[in-house]
């Protein structure tokens, strides 16, 4: 058996055939649609209170914080009111420890303090002057309304969402466990530490990182119609999509769906569909012997599991468990240098004990996008790759080829498993024949999206009969050929075909969760005046 036979064999365990694609759209659909009628389905299909995009003449000064799955970022946004906007922002890695506190104020209060600091630093004067005014008014609030920084909060993570300003976490996924936190206000508890700081802030809207992204790539897309679908495929995965106000059943029931109604003119409802989700119970998800011993490592097992599949923070440790199969395998010559070629180092092939092959986490996805991508002679990136990130040292050609297949087949599959998910919104939402009726008919007169001239966007043509779809994350911009796999699998699937993946447009919003959020917590002032609660 060589090394290549063997790297055969557990690439294929990866395929995801075109028929194992088209059975898992139609399941797709049959969960988004059950979503929307109640709770507690495997797609939670989260109305989110958002109904309409702004219309690029917005103007001012707000603030967005976004708590994802690896990093907090806390960004000031100047919209100039012509479509443009600049926008400062800091970044900080989430120590991890934080990520699995013992309680949510830990956490949370680490949220406040980058809030203070970011205001210390970009906003010094509004800061100090704030302070200032707080420390000689008697009053209790101490200050005027206009003084206030509205807030955009980009949560990303499942959220019952309540209210524009008010949601209760369902659960934690990516790396987060704080049990403490389960069924509490994320926004209360943001802002308890912002007011135990005194910082001029409010938290005026509560976003999903994927609606955030909607809206920054439909407030940004040069098209004439609104982006359909904003999607992450990042450390996490999920999406939000337009829906129709109608088709959210589920609405009806609840006393918040009388404000969603009344207030709504356009007859729609951004939809947090959560598809890191879909298919829990394995009906059409593939399932090696790799995913089934990550998922049973997990913090949460059972769940996620399309997320398992498809996102950053998993598919490195789906390949580190393949490589260790391989590695425990005596009959399979995987990093050993007797049976390889020799390698032009003239050195013995090594796999150190420490290696972070035989830690549980220890590879991470980036090695898969070096891997998959690397063109250079002799396969030289991975085998520095190996040595570098994974401590083994002196690998050969022939076992850099191996873990190239098999790091190529993860990355495939998780693409093929994103095209099912946007295929599904695509084909259950009607937009391809929407598409193509607008275009029959020529533009449509009403729209509430602009063109703009901000860099968020990469170069398209104009919008005829295209249907936007907007994206961001890091697989999607580092995994080399991402999106063409996607593509690939939207021509296998009956309903889109070549001529419907033609008609899908994919984007990157770069960052437009801070974008997104800010342009929310600017329409939730105006709604609600810049009142809490829904
Ligand atoms: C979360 C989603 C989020 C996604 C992308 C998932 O783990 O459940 O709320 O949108 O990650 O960040």
């Amino acid at each position: 058996m060589t090394l290549a036979d063997e790297a055969r064999r557990v690439a294929a365990e990866f395929e995801y055939s075109k028929d194992d694609v088209n059975k898992a759209v139609k399941e797709f659909i049959r969960e988004m649609d059950e979503g929307l009628t109640k709770d507690g389905t495997e797609l939670s299909q989260i109305p989110t209170y958002v109904t309409a995009v702004p219309n690029g003449t917005e103007k001012g000064l707000y603030m967005a914080v976004d708590l994802g799955g690896t990093n907090f970022r806390v960004c000031s946004i100047q919209l100039h009111g012509n479509t443009t906007f600049s926008l400062t922002q800091s970044k900080v890695a989430i120590p991890k420890e934080l990520m699995v506190a013992k309680t949510a104020k830990e956490l949370f209060a680490f949220l406040a303090k980058q809030i203070e600091k970011f205001l210390q630093t970009h906003h010094a004067e509004h800061y100090q002057g704030f302070v200032r005014r707080r420390k000689t008014i008697s009053n209790d609030e101490g200050f005027r309304e206009e003084e206030v920084f509205n807030l955009g909060f980009t949560f990303s993570f499942p959220v019952n969402q309540i209210g524009i300003n008010k949601g209760l976490l369902m659960r934690w996924t990516k790396g987060f466990d704080i049990n403490d936190a389960i069924g509490k206000d994320v926004c209360a508890l943001l802002q308890d530490e912002i007011d135990a700081l005194h910082l001029p802030v409010r938290v005026a809207a509560l976003v999903n990182d994927t609606v955030g992204t909607l809206m920054a790539r439909s407030y940004t897309s040069p098209g004439k119609k609104g982006t359909l679908l904003g999607a992450i495929f990042g450390t996490g995965t999920n999406g939000a999509y337009v829906e129709k106000l109608s088709k959210v059943t589920k609405l009806a029931a609840s006393s918040s769906a009388a404000d969603a109604s009344t207030t709504n003119t356009t007859g729609n409802m951004i939809v947090n569909t959560e598809w890191g989700s879909f298919d829990n119970t394995l009906k059409v998800l593939p399932n090696t012997p790799y995913d089934a011993a990550l998922d049973a490592d997990s913090n949460n097992p059972g769940i996620q599991m399309f997320e398992k599949r498809v996102s950053g923070m998993f598919l490195g440790e789906i390949l580190r468990r393949a490589l260790v199969a391989l590695l425990n395998n005596p009959a399979v010559p995987l990093f050993a240098d007797d049976t390889s070629a020799a390698n032009e180092l003239h050195s013995t092939t090594n796999v150190d004990e420490s290696s972070p092959l035989f830690t549980r986490w220890g590879l991470d996805s980036s090695f898969l996008s070096t891997a998959h991508g690397d063109a250079s002679l002799g396969l030289r990136m991975t085998r520095q790759a190996l040595d570098r990130d994974l401590a083994v040292s002196a690998a050969s050609e022939e076992d850099a080829a191996a873990v190239k297949l098999i790091a190529a087949a993860i990355g495939r599959r998780a693409a093929r498993l994103a095209a099912v998910a946007i295929a599904a919104v695509v084909l259950n939402t009607g937009a391809l024949d929407a598409a193509a009726a607008a275009a029959a008919t020529g533009p449509p007169t009403t729209t509430t999206t602009t063109t703009t001239t901000t860099t968020t966007t990469s170069q398209e043509e104009e919008a005829g009969d295209e249907i936007d779809v907007g994206v961001d994350g890091s697989l999607v911009e580092f995994y080399p050929g991402f999106e063409e796999y996607i593509r690939e699998a939207f021509r296998e699937i009956d309903g889109i075909g070549a001529a419907g993946e033609r008609r899908i447009r994919i984007g990157i919003a770069k960052d437009g969760s801070g974008v997104g959020a800010a342009l929310i917590a600017l329409v939730a002032g105006q709604v609600a005046g810049g009142e809490e609660g829904e």
